[in-house]
């Protein structure tokens, strides 16, 4: 561009020159400066922009507020999002300090608590502190909360930035996750225990029966040898001294025929002998008719032969009977008549235990009076043994009121703890009540078997 300036010659006319032009530099400087500021206006909203969208994009929540007046200068859709509140509530930072926030102890944050406002005060830079938060519509969640300074290169602070994400999904899911862990655990150490207590029951239980076993030999051995055993060696006695009187017969009979004495009829024996020899002889019968009886209720003590032949009913009637002229209790056996099909081993089982039963109530009850009652149900058999003797209480000698399954070890005694371990691994039970004075009622309860009875299909 050529400019031509008109003044007056020499001097004068440069200087003016020389003024239009640094006016017109001036003014150049100026539009550069005017396009310069445009420009760079152009590039902050365009960083701006994009920081924006960045934010917009982020899963997390992030509020941007200025110092010193803690301004809201951005708040992402997030912020929204989480606290389920309107994004204008979030316009400054007295408005972020009404929404609720609480400590991990439950005690509520109180303003300068807040991780952004500590950032914009003191500078503090704080990583995950966890929040608890009531949202806008009143729901309860965690957030993890970080925030962190913004300063200028002298180190003031401009402004302070926070990010949060909400871990209430993700905690609620580890705290099922370890309460369900630790109910796991928790079920492994009781079953584990259990199992440590029903193999320490196994074990003294096979003890005990060891020792039962043996009590049991030694009551038969004793019982032969003081009832079979005598009676056997009495009858030996006897029939020696019935065959030496019948010898001594013989002789003088004899002796009598041929006049010639005998060493007997030199000791003075008397035709009287056959009558004595008779005598033993009766005497012997005796003892075997004793030791048959004996024979008889021995093997019916050790295994009812009419159990199996007659079934239950009939075996627990005999011996009830049986028990009633050994012990003098009156002893009544009621029975629904139904069949009532048992597996063996329960039968067995269930008869012992029965036996069992009313031993105990001879021995401890001092009953007058016991009654057993038979019943079959839809699927099970029950024997009621019921006295009015002195009555106990069940839980003082290890035999919870309640029934089976419950801890108890045997204190005292071993009958009803046997019972119930062996009952139960048949899928029977026992259950016991008594009353101090008031008598006692055992109900023993096992499964019907397989085996079908007469008129059964
Ligand atoms: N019908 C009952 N009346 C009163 N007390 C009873 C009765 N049944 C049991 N008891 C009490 O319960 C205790 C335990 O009985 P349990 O049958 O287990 O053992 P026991 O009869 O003493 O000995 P075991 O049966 O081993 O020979 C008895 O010692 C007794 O004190
Ligand atoms: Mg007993």
């Amino acid at each position: 561009m050529i400019i031509t300036i008109d003044g007056p010659a020499g001097s004068g006319k440069s200087t003016a020159a020389r003024k239009a032009a640094a006016r017109l530099g001036t003014a150049i400087q100026r539009v550069r400066a005017e396009q310069e500021r445009k420009r760079l206006l152009t590039q902050v909203e365009y960083e701006q922009a994009r920081l924006r969208t960045t934010l917009e994009q982020m899963p997390v929540g992030v509020v941007i507020a200025e110092a010193p007046s803690g301004r809201v200068i951005l708040a992402n859709h997030q912020v929204q999002r989480i606290w389920r509140h309107p994004r204008a509530e979030c316009s400054t930072i007295e408005h972020l300090m009404e929404h609720e926030g609480f400590h991990e102890d439950g005690a509520a944050y109180a303003p300068g608590d807040w991780p952004l406002i500590r950032s914009l005060r003191t500078g503090e830079a704080v990583q995950d502190e966890e929040v608890e938060i009531e949202r806008g519509d009143g729901a309860r969640g965690t957030l993890l909360v970080s925030s962190t300074p913004i300063r200028d290169r002298q180190g003031r602070i401009l402004a302070a930035v926070t990010s949060f994400h909400d871990i209430t999904t993700r905690q609620r899911l580890e705290q099922a996750l370890r309460r369900s862990h630790d109910t796991l655990e928790k079920r492994v150490r009781e079953r584990t225990a259990e199992l440590a207590k029903a193999n320490q029951e196994l074990r003294s239980l096979a003890s005990e029966l060891s020792l039962a076993e043996e009590r049991e030999r030694r009551r038969i051995a004793t019982a032969l040898h003081d009832s079979l055993g005598q009676n056997l060696a009495l009858a030996k006695i006897k029939l020696g001294l019935a065959r030496r009187r019948d010898r001594a017969c013989s002789a003088r009979e004899s002796g009598a025929a041929s006049g010639a004495p005998t060493a007997d009829t030199q000791r003075g024996v008397s035709l009287s002998d056959s009558g004595v020899a008779d005598r033993h002889l009766d005497e012997v019968r005796g003892l075997i008719e004793e030791s048959i009886a004996f024979t008889r209720s021995l093997t019916f003590e050790l295994s009812s032969p009419l159990l199996y032949t007659v079934g239950l009913e009939a075996a627990v009637e005999r011996l009830a009977e049986q028990m009633q002229g050994r012990h003098g209790v009156q002893i009544q056996v009621v029975d629904d008549g139904k069949p009532k099909p048992l597996d063996e081993d329960m039968l067995v089982l269930f008869f012992q235990s029965v036996r069992e039963l009313l031993m105990n109530a001879v021995k401890h009850a001092n009953a007058t009076r016991v009654t057993v009652t038979l019943a079959r149900g839809e699927t099970d058999v029950t024997a009621r043994v019921e006295d009015d003797g002195g009555g106990f209480d069940p839980s003082a000698v290890g035999f919870p009121v309640s029934g089976i399954g419950e801890v108890g070890d045997p204190t005292d005694g071993f009958g009803l703890f046997s019972i119930r371990e062996r009952l139960g691994h048949l899928g029977g039970r026992l259950e016991v009540q008594s009353v101090r004075d008031r008598g006692t009622v055992a109900v023993l309860t096992a499964p019907l078997g397989d085996t079908p009875t007469e008129g059964e299909g």
